[in-house]
């Protein structure tokens, strides 16, 4: 005959064996090898379509801006594929002969390409155009396009007398009217003020007869 001790024992261990069985089921499920095989995204290269983003008629004057949204699509690893982000951007006509073509937002081994500057003529008028995004090349905050009393009363920095792109965080202040070296690269939206380490970053565009398109943001 059973008795009480052992009956009470028997009951006891039935949780602990399964708690044990369910531990040991999981650790050995990682020994079991994965048949099928892992389904990556067919593209490693950005998704990103072009953007019809403004016309040149747009900018009768120096110095005028329009405010862009550019869709990039990246590739990303999970069931979706890929995921879209919106970069704010800014386009704005600076005087031409500011910034030297040549030398300024070039893209290797695309000549059609530029890289946050090009320059183009249309009906007669020379037209050099700054396309750069919005986000802050400092912590990422969204900045703005001011006149130079603006951008001297509220950004402390008094030396411009165009308009500039600045930012409300921590007062970094762009000319987008003159170049600067980053890596090797030059790029137009100097930083005259505030702590932002490069310029803006570019969009990489192309002029076609009176259209601006956006083609990535670099
Ligand atoms: S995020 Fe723009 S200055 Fe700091």
């Amino acid at each position: 005959m059973i008795d009480r001790r052992t009956v009470l024992k028997t009951i006891t261990a039935i949780p602990l064996l399964a708690v044990a069985g369910g531990i040991g089921a999981a650790l050995l499920s990682y020994l079991k090898p994965t048949w099928a095989p892992l389904a990556f995204p067919k593209t490693e290269k950005p998704l990103n379509k072009d953007l019809m983003a403004a016309t040149l008629e747009e900018f009768p004057n120096e110095f005028d801006s329009k405010q862009v949204i550019f869709t990039q699509t990246t590739v990303e690893y999970s069931a979706r594929g890929k995921q879209a982000t919106d970069v704010l951007g800014f386009i704005v006509r600076i005087p031409a002969g500011k910034l030297d073509p040549k030398t300024v937002g070039l893209v290797p081994g695309n000549p059609d390409l530029r890289r946050g500057f090009g320059e183009t003529e249309y009906k007669g008028q020379k037209y050099a155009i700054v396309a750069v995004s919005r986000i802050c090349a400092h912590l990422g905050c969204i900045f703005e396009y001011h006149i130079p009393a603006d951008v001297c009363a509220r950004f402390n920095y008094c030396g411009g007398s165009t308009p500039m792109f600045s930012c409300p965080c921590h007062l970094s202040v762009y000319d987008p009217t003159q170049s600067q070296d980053v890596s090797g690269v030059l790029l137009a939206g100097h930083v005259v003020s505030g702590p932002a380490p490069r310029t803006p970053f570019p969009f990489d565009f192309e002029m076609k007869d009176n259209q601006i398109i956006i083609k990535n943001y670099a």
